[in-house]
């Protein structure tokens, strides 16, 4: 299975390990499917165009084989549970880990210790009604700094990666009004976490995992 994910190289807050994983467009083969745990075979049922579905059990299995590496087990022994907000955990783990994907790649990356952690990749392309989604996403701060870069795409994914994974990094995904999370980016390479709830301490960083896509990991200590 890790002929599908690559290791990110890149100084990562709190020495976090990020991989980029392929995550289609062949179906896993029987083998493959049966690391999987009955409640992930009945999540994927749900999926009704078979990418998607494939989509999702891919970075399900390659998420299990990260894990599993780091616990020294079998992918399909590792305990994978969900908060009821979403957030992925394998109860007593030392450590702690984020999945985010788009289109067929996605990204695991598992702290190397300390802190909680979130990422997210989006594909970088034009979204006819971003204006619309930054109205209602974007704090009044995040949504001058967006018109002050002339409302670009590079400015509008930096501002939504950096609130996703810090959103996942909290742990409360979207069930929290993304505006809690204020984004500044006054430098567009180094965004900084202007207001986060919970007195959550965040360090942030964004990069590109591979040509197309941009990423954002969030660690909350
Ligand atoms: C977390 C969330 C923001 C990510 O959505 P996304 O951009 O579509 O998908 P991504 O690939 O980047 O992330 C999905 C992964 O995030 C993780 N995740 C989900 N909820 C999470 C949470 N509360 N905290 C941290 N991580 C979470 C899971 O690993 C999930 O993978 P899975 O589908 O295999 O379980 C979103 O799923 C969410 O908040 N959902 C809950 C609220 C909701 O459904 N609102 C409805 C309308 S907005």
């Amino acid at each position: 299975m890790w002929e599908r994910l690559t290791e990110v190289t890149a100084n990562f807050p709190g020495d976090a390990r990020v991989y980029l994983a392929q995550i289609g467009p062949s179906a896993p083969s029987l083998a493959e499917a049966s690391i999987l745990s009955i409640g992930e075979r009945t999540r994927a049922e749900v999926f009704e165009l078979p990418f998607l579905r494939c989509r999702f059990m891919w970075r399900r299995i390659l998420l299990r084989t990260v894990i599993a590496t780091r616990l020294g087990c079998q992918p399909d022994e590792v305990d994978l549970q969900s908060s009821s907000m979403g957030r992925p955990f394998v109860a007593g783990a030392e450590f702690d880990f984020s999945m985010s994907h788009s289109r067929d790649v996605a990204l695991i990356t598992v702290t190397s210790g300390c802190g909680r952690i979130g990422v997210d990749i989006e594909a970088v392309v034009a979204i006819p009604d971003q204006e619309q989604i930054a109205e209602i996403a974007f704090t009044t701060h995040e949504q001058s700094e967006l018109r002050r870069y002339d409302l670009s795409s590079e400015a509008f994914y930096r501002i939504w990666t950096c609130k996703e994974a810090c959103l996942k990094a909290i742990g409360t995904g979207f069930h929290l009004d993304p505006r809690a999370v204020d984004i500044g980016i006054v430098d567009l390479a180094a965004p900084t976490v202007r207001r986060a709830p919970r007195s959550s301490r965040l360090s942030l960083m964004c990069f590109e995992p591979t040509n197309g896509y941009t990423a954002a990991l969030a660690l909350r200590q």
